[in-house]
């Protein structure tokens, strides 16, 4: 019987002219490559603070692959976890839209974005592999993992339950999930550093305060008036993903919210890690297993202080 692999085939890439880069990256040889955002200054924040050193990671969303080869520095096995030019992005279908052009041009496009995370693969002389599909059939064939990270993917996604789902499934320990919060999520929130000391505190009136706060909020963003956008259709509460994950079996260990660099300008993002207390991995003999990756103690408690000073801010 021939055994077929999991993992993409290494893939030639001449130059940046072949790439499109989502992320800005310093290539070996080639120097600053300019892209969407610029995660440079203020990646661990983005990772949560989560040690990957001997973890093996999948990367959700890995696009052109900054995260990638910056675990993979960390001392992190990564693999990686992207749509290719062969499936289809969730693209919102309003009617009357030229969508099967949309999609088309998506496809050239996330050709293009693989192709950034080869050519930085060959110069960065990464081991990290890559797998290839739609985030609601991730194969079992990967293996169980330690860490699992969603990096700015979930509001891209029509069912991120089931994504979360899939890749849960074989994550042993910890999971890491970045995006922005829904528009509003701080206005009239005078009291959110307070209320999410206590909600960490006080678990047991966890589920009064986010009824009380209407914290679990999920935006819908298609808007049919003006058929945008195409490529996103949620903005996540960080209270919703903690309830995603604690239904799969996660405790969230940290909520810390950062800024990071789009097109130079900065935008407010929340990460939430989580940690496995419940279940188990496919694969992994082990039902509960102790967490060595840990948020740092003072980035969890900083939690508060950035909230106050983004307040103050606004
Ligand atoms: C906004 S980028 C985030 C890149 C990176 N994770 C980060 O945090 O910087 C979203 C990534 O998710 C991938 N993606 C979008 N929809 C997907 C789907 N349905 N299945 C798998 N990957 C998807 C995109 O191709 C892209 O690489």
């Amino acid at each position: 019987m021939i055994e077929t692999s999991v993992y993409a085939p290494p893939r030639m890439v001449g130059g940046p002219e072949e790439c499109y880069f989502y992320h800005t990256m310093a290539l070996p040889g080639i120097g600053v490559v300019e892209g969407e955002w610029d995660l440079r200054d203020n990646v661990l924040a983005y990772l949560g603070n989560v040690d990957v050193r001997g973890k093996r990671v999948l990367e959700m969303g890995a696009a052109s692959g900054f995260l990638t080869f910056t675990m993979e520095r960390m001392g992190a096995e990564v693999v990686g976890y992207d749509l290719s030019d062969q499936q289809s992005w969730d693209v919102v279908p309003y009617a009357g839209q030229d969508i099967e052009g949309y999609l088309a041009a998506r496809r050239e496009h996330i050709r293009r974005l693989n192709n950034g995370w080869w050519l930085a693969h060959r110069l960065f002389e990464s081991r990290a592999r890559v797998v290839y599909g739609a985030a609601y059939e991730v194969p079992e064939a990967i293996g169980p993992v330690d860490v699992c990270t969603f990096g700015a993917i979930l509001q891209h996604l029509r069912d991120p339950f089931l994504a979360l789902q899939q890749a849960l499934r074989l994550t042993r320990e910890t999971v890491i999930i970045t995006d922005p919060p829904p528009p509003g999520y701080f206005a009239g929130r005078r009291y959110t550093a307070w209320y999410h000391r206590l909600w960490r505190r006080l678990p047991w009136l966890q589920p009064r305060m986010s009824e009380w706060l209407r914290a679990e909020s999920i935006s819908f963003r298609p808007e049919p008036a003006v058929g945008e956008p195409k490529d996103t259709w949620w903005l996540l509460a960080p209270e919703a993903v903690m309830r995603m994950i604690g239904v799969l079996g996660f405790d969230t260990v940290s909520l810390t919210f950062h800024t990071q660099k789009n097109r130079g300008r900065d935008i407010l993002l929340y990460t939430v890690v989580g940690r496995r207390t419940r279940g188990a991995a496919i694969g992994d003999a082990v039902a509960s297993r102790s967490v060595v990756a840990h948020p740092r103690d003072e980035d969890s408690r900083s939690f508060g202080r950035d909230v106050e000073r983004r307040e103050r801010e606004v």
